[in-house]
């Protein structure tokens, strides 16, 4: 692998394609403003302790995911410098990973960047995107260390339960491998949502999370590792490497906002509440799609009936300044993504112009 080569598609597309008045391309729940957070200018800071963890916010995500400091590591750069860390932390290069299909492309780059040889595992729309910890037991080699899933599944939503990714733990044991869970949307079940699969077994599960998608608060960068001690201060060098010392601000404003995370989860709810009805009354009135209903989240990953969805996202944003994103990004070119956490009008005349473009197309 060439490191100048290494593009993320995914990410341009996201940074200077994907905006649109009408947009369905987002996968977070909207941005919580600063003006909604309790915050005075005397409870920030520029520096602050420069050791491995601000304990304060080391404390709040200890006591939010139920384990001990020591298992936490703080990323100051949200769950995508998490998972290169934890790939980092897990790996050499020249080992074997097994990543989903159709899955977030960033996890697979970042798994080439970091030399890992990579082989993937479906996810079948067939199937409502289960995991199938039998096939990826047929696909563990001699040299797999890292079997990598995201929960909820981007692009699908889906939720895999603890049983089905107990089981995968089981044989990443038997294998001398670990298993990377990508949690950012998890918490989008609010309280209906399943302990982290970290307590499924800590020597075998490595998770990543941040404050993005289910808060609507990305530009706090606020993410996690949760790893057993060990591996938790080998990850604590590798961002030595990386980020040194983080943002003190960023910290104190990730605890401010940790102090207020029922108020912060309570409009995400709410939103979603609304947000998802709309959704599936949706697809209830639409003839050009089959499509996987998630029983959370903000996203699913609809198959067009025919056709490609390239088309339709040049539809979109030609004609009706909307957008989703293309399945090709996530491996599937006859799906798309549709993301409903953003503004409740916004999105209503979005899923509007959206069904009038399937209608043209078709
Ligand atoms: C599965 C997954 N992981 C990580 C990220 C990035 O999260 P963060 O903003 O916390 O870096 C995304 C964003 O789209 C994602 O879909």
């Amino acid at each position: 692998m060439n490191r100048s080569t290494i593009v993320s598609p995914y990410m341009e597309f996201s940074k200077l394609h994907s905006a649109a008045r009408f947009n369905l391309a987002a996968s977070g729940i909207m941005n919580y403003p600063l003006s909604d957070l309790p915050v005075t200018i005397d409870r920030l800071e520029i520096d602050g302790p420069d050791a491995y963890g601000y304990e304060p916010l080391i404390a709040r995500l200890a006591a939010k995911s139920n384990v001990a400091p020591d298992c936490v590591v703080y990323v100051n750069g949200g769950t995508s410098l998490a998972n290169h860390l934890a790939i980092a932390g897990t790996t050499e290069p020249g080992d074997h990973a097994l990543i989903e299909t159709p899955g977030y492309e960033l996890l697979d780059t970042t798994a080439r960047f970091l030399g890992l040889e990579i082989d993937h595992f479906e996810r079948h729309f067939e199937d409502g995107y289960r995991l199938d910890p039998r096939d990826i037991e047929r696909q563990l080699t001699p040299r797999t260390r890292l079997i990598v899933i995201t929960n909820l599944h981007n692009p699908s939503g889906v939720l895999a339960d603890n049983d089905t990714l107990r089981q995968i733990g089981n044989f990443a044991r038997s294998a001398g491998a670990r298993v990377l869970v990508d949690e950012v949307y998890l918490d989008m079940g609010f309280e209906r949502t399943p302990p982290s699969s970290f307590h499924l077994d800590p020597k075998i599960f490595v998770v990543t999370s941040s404050l993005t998608k289910a808060y609507g608060l990305s530009g706090l960068r606020c993410g996690w590792i949760l790893a057993e001690p060990e591996l938790a201060r080998r990850i604590w060098r590798i961002n030595d490497v990386y980020g040194a010392t983080p943002v003190h601000a960023a910290e104190l404003l990730s605890v401010i906002a940790l102090d207020n995370l029922p108020k912060i989860a309570a409009r995400a709810k709410s939103l979603l509440q609304t947000n998802r009805a709309l959704l599936n009354s949706f697809f209830d009135s639409c003839d050009e799609l089959d499509v996987v209903r998630p029983e959370f989240g903000t996203v699913a990953f609809p198959r067009l009936r025919s056709g490609a969805a390239e088309r339709l996202f040049n539809l979109l944003r030609d004609k009706y300044e909307a957008s989703i994103v293309p399945g090709s990004f996530f491996g599937a070119p006859q799906h798309f993504r549709i993301g409903v956490g953003g503004e409740t009008e916004m999105t209503r005349e979005a899923l509007v112009r959206l069904g009038r473009a399937l209608q043209e197309l078709s």
